[in-house]
C-alpha cells in the first residue's frame, strides 16, 4: 500500500513537471504575437472622468500547496483567494475602482487534475459557459480591467462568454492575467479581435509563483499607465 502511494506520488510529480515545462515553453508567445501584429497600442490611459471597473475570473484550487509553491491560491488577511482574484483586489484598491467577479452557472472543480480536464473539454468544444453574474450599468465605466488565469494557452472559455455578452466599444480594456509560464499566450490579440471598437492595452501578467509578492510590481505598472489614484 505504502509503495503504491510512493509510486503514485512520483507519477503526480512527473505530470506536474511536464505541465510546467510545457507552460514555460510558451512563455513568450504573447510577446511574439505582438511583434508579428506590429500593432501600436497606447501605453497610458486617458480616461475622461468615467468610472473604472476591475473584472476578474479566478478558480482557487483547494488541493496542493500555497501560491509561493505554485498552486492557484493565495492566503491574504486570513482569506483564501485565487491568484487572479488576489491581483484583481490589489488593482481595485490601488485605483479606487469597483470589483466584479465573472461567475459561471456551473461550478468548476477545485482540485487541480479535475480542473485541468474540465477546462480541456470546454476548450475542445469551443464552449460558451453560461454566466451567473452580469455587469449593471456598463455605460458608467470608461476603463475596464479584465483579469483571468491562462488556461491551456488561452483565456478560460467563460471569458469568451463574457466578451460575447458586452460591447466595449469606445472604452479602454486593460487585460491582466496570472499564469504558469505562458503569460498571455495569444489572449491580447484575441481580445482585440473580439472587441474591435475598444482600445485594448498590452496588459500585465504575473507568474503564479510570484503572485503572493506581486503588489509592488502591480503598483509600479498602474503608475506607469496613469491608473494609480
Ligand atoms: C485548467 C488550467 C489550465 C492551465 N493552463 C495553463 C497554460 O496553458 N499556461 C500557463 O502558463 N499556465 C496554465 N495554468 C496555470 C494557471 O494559469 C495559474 O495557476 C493561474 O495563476 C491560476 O489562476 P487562478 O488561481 O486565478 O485561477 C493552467 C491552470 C489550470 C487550472
Amino acid at each position: 500500500m505504502k509503495k503504491r502511494n510512493i509510486i503514485g506520488g512520483m507519477l503526480a510529480a512527473a505530470c506536474c513537471a511536464v505541465v510546467l515545462c510545457a507552460f514555460a515553453a510558451h512563455e513568450n508567445a504573447d510577446a511574439r504575437a505582438m511583434a508579428v501584429s506590429g500593432q501600436q497600442t497606447p501605453t497610458a490611459v486617458s480616461h475622461a472622468g468615467g468610472k473604472v471597473l476591475v473584472v476578474y475570473f479566478s478558480v482557487p484550487e483547494t488541493d496542493g500547496v500555497d501560491a509561493s509553491s505554485g498552486a492557484s491560491r493565495v492566503l491574504s488577511g486570513g482569506k483564501v483567494m485565487g491568484n487572479t482574484q488576489y491581483v484583481a483586489t490589489i488593482i481595485s484598491e490601488a485605483t479606487g475602482s469597483d470589483l466584479f467577479e465573472i461567475k459561471t452557472v456551473h461550478t468548476y472543480p477545485g482540485s487541480h487534475k479535475a480542473l485541468i480536464d474540465a477546462a480541456k473539454v470546454e476548450i475542445d468544444n469551443n464552449a460558451r459557459p453560461k454566466l451567473a453574474t452580469h455587469i449593471k450599468n456598463l455605460k458608467d465605466y470608461d476603463v475596464v480591467f479584465v483579469g483571468f488565469p491562462n488556461w491551456w494557452y488561452d483565456m478560460p472559455m467563460p471569458l469568451y462568454s463574457f466578451f460575447d455578452e458586452y460591447d466595449f466599444g469606445g472604452k479602454t480594456v486593460i487585460p491582466f492575467c496570472t499564469h504558469g509560464g505562458s503569460r498571455f499566450s495569444g489572449a491580447i490579440k484575441t481580445i482585440r479581435e473580439l472587441e474591435p471598437q475598444a482600445t485594448v492595452l498590452d496588459g500585465y501578467s504575473v507568474a503564479r509563483e510570484r503572485v503572493a509578492n506581486s503588489e509592488e510590481g502591480i503598483l509600479k505598472w498602474l503608475e506607469k499607465i496613469g491608473m494609480k489614484k
